[in-house]
């Protein structure tokens, strides 16, 4: 192919404004909507500067994989660096593979396996405070539990009644970051909701902090990730800063469960919406488990919970874009881009390309057989990204939302409220704008469901 030095098609004209306010209303239907109308690789001006999409799972692997060391990471420019400091998200080069290797034996198999009972036990602790008949934030409480999951796991301190306050201040910075240009220009100002996440912020330092000191006081090693940490030295036998043990610590909770808590809320959404698929599920559960606390090694005999936590991250996924920076020139799709180029690869518009799903707009779990996940292009499917930047916790959060959706099923069963409104709301993960009201019911006695159940694919309905 001859590459051509002419700039992609796009929208924006000469300063984007259009654009940006587009993109800052909904920035899913807009990324879906250059796709459509300039195709594969698209520029997009805004605020005076072009980002360009890119929309094929080729081009995906393109950046993520295959050419991986060309790319620094585009979050380390925006606002997650504000919040996490210099930790693995926001690293590029030596220094994140440094950091990498590392934090890397606190997510080996056998490690994350042992994290599976504190998984289990702090929802079943969860679950022993509700009632049928209650209503709750699915969404809200997903993320609470998570949290406490994610904090006894790696740092070995059980929340308890401070789980609640600290969810709610990982909310309020999650939400008050606003993705895209604009934020990132009104950041510098800290004012409104800049300032709200800032003061957040401040608290959840307090609390980080705090754990760093009260391990260092104990002295003792609890073998978990703070210890790791602590014990850490750099090649010239220096131990980490308290800003550093505060980045990396920071992260690892943050990105820990914001995005766990985004695929359950959404994957309760969806059975909620599906009756036969919510059937089948249970069905499985109840006779894998009949009951019994699920362990790690429960997890293979249910593939249908697998296939509808799979197919949950792809309609929705808790990761809706990654993006890229341009270390040098390169040449792609026909098309030359300079040194500096900034990539925005969406996991949202991929994972919704007709040509690729069918029926990208369905829900339909049924889709994952081992024959298509052989089948599907490389770069089609990639909520945890791939290459060297893929998800450290991906082992981690595969087996968590796993566990503690065959805990809850066995024992509730959430019905949306009558006329909830759920969208999503893009923030950095893909969160729910109301959250989702839900209404417990008893979980259908195993006996029912089984019978209930008939065995073969099952129609899908649209997510
Ligand atoms: C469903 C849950 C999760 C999803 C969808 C998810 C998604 C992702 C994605 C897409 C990336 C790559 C970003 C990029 O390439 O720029 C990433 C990186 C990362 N994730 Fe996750 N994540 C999840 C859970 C977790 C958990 C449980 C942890 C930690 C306990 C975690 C920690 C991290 C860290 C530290 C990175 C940066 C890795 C690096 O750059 O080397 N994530 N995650």
């Amino acid at each position: 192919m001859t590459t051509s030095h002419t700039l992609p098609p796009g929208p924006g004209g000469r300063w984007g404004i259009n654009t940006l306010l587009a993109f800052q209303r909904d920035p899913l239907t807009f990324l879906t909507s250059v796709r459509r109308s300039y195709g594969d690789i698209a520029r997009v001006r805004m605020l005076g500067r072009d980002v360009v999409l890119f929309s094929r799972p080729d081009y995906a692997y393109y950046f993520l994989v295959d050419h991986a060391q060309n790319f620094s990471s585009g979050a380390s420019r925006d606002l997650l660096k504000r919040f996490l400091g210099e930790a693995l998200l926001t690293t590029d080069g030596e220094v994140h593979r440094r950091q990498r290797r590392l934090v890397q034996p606190a997510f080996h198999r056998k490690r994350v396996e042992s994290y599976a009972a504190t998984m289990t036990s702090q929802t079943q602790q969860m679950l022993d405070r509700w009632q049928v008949g209650d209503e709750l934030d699915m969404a809200q409480a997903v993320q609470e539990l998570t949290l406490r999951i994610i904090v006894q796991a790696l740092f070995d301190v059980d929340l308890q009644e401070q789980g609640t306050a600290i969810s709610q201040l990982f909310t309020t910075v999650v939400e008050n970051n606003r993705p895209g240009p604009l934020s990132e220009a009104l950041a510098r100002l800290n004012v409104g909701p800049i300032k709200r996440a800032q003061a957040a912020r401040a608290s959840l330092d307090e609390f980080v902090y705090g754990l760093i000191a009260q391990r260092r006081a104990g002295g003792r090693d609890h073998g978990d990730v703070l210890s790791m940490l602590l014990e850490a030295r750099d090649e010239d036998g220096a131990p980490m800063s308290d800003v550093q043990l505060r980045d990396q610590a920071m992260t690892l909770i943050a990105a820990g469960h914001e995005t766990t808590s985004n695929a359950l809320a959404w994957t309760f959404y969806l059975l909620a919406r599906n009756p036969d698929t919510y059937d089948k599920l249970r069905a499985e559960v109840s006779e894998v488990l009949g009951g019994r606390t699920a362990t790690a090694a429960d997890l293979p005999q249910l593939p249908y919970l697998d296939a509808v936590i799979s197919e949950a991250m792809r309609v929705y996924p808790p990761a809706w874009t990654v993006n890229r920076t341009a270390l040098e020139p390169f040449e792609l799709g026909g098309y030359h881009f300079p040194a500096g180029t900034r990539a925005i690869i969406s996991q949202w518009v991929i994972h919704h390309l007709p040509e690729v799903w069918g029926d990208p707009e369905t829900f339909r779990p049924e889709r994952w057989t081992p024959e298509f996940r052989q089948q599907l292009p490389r770069g089609a499917y990639f909520p945890f990204g791939a290459g060297p930047r893929i998800c450290i916790g991906m082992p981690l959060a595969e087996m968590e939302a796993r566990l503690l959706l065959a805990t809850m099923l066995q024992r509730f069963t959430p019905r949306v409220v009558a006329g909830w409104p759920v969208e999503p709301r893009p923030r950095v993960t893909l969160r729910m704008r109301n959250g989702i009201r839900m209404r417990l019911q008893a979980a259908a006695p195993a006996a029912t469901v089984a019978a209930a159940h008939a065995p073969g694919p099952q129609p899908g309905k649209s997510a």
